[in-house]
């Protein structure tokens, strides 16, 4: 058991069984994307560890950046509205593989989905590291998941609760 901040958290998935699932999205990235020079679009904070143990698992000729997503109210009409920042690569004609930590409701990349196809890329794919199912609101698929997992807080791995936990090597769950 650890304690981050005033919650408690329990071991939920090990490092290993990690690695293991992160190298079998990486061979079935290496299998898919042969030829096409990829361009990963790691989003922070959160993804930056598996996006860097996935890329690693890259045998194919693959390019890699990072960009933060700024949130913000849109009209009424552009609702909300999800910006990147320090998006710089040109993406037209580009095959896109966007790798997030976590898909909770959906709505962080169902926002910013448009902002990517406008600028015209040959494809875009999802990477994510955990889904929730059972929290999935908006209309977003992720095409390679390591995990499925409940509707519960989870931290390590790259996730934090406040702040705290990107660093611990292991998934942990919020305790009942
Ligand atoms: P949506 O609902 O937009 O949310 O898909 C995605 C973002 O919500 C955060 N999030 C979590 N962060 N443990 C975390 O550390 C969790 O269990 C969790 N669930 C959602 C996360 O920042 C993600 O990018
Ligand atoms: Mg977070």
């Amino acid at each position: 058991m650890i304690t981050v901040h005033d919650k408690i958290f329990i071991p939920f998935i090990s490092r290993a069984e990690i690695q293991q699932r992160v190298h079998e999205l990486g061979e079935m990235i290496n299998a898919d994307y042969d030829g096409k020079k990829p361009l990963v679009l790691g989003i922070l904070n959160g993804s930056f560890i598996f996006a860097a143990d996935l890329f690693r698992e890259l045998t194919i000729e693959a390019e890699i950046s990072f960009i933060k997503l700024a949130s913000y109210k849109g009209t009424s009409t552009t609702g909300h509205v999800v910006t990147a920042i320090g998006l710089e690569e040109d993406l037209h004609g580009r095959h896109i593989i966007i790798v997030e930590d976590i898909i909770d409701t959906g709505k962080t990349l169902s926002s910013f989905l448009p902002e990517i196809h406008h600028r015209q890329p040959a494809s875009v794919k999802i990477a994510t590291f955990l889904t929730k199912p059972d929290a999935l609101q908006y209309d977003v698929m992720a095409d390679y998941t390591a995990f499925q997992i409940e509707n519960k807080f989870v931290v390590g791995y790259g996730l934090d609760y406040d702040g705290i936990g990107r660093n611990l090597p292991d998934l942990y769950i919020l305790k009942d």
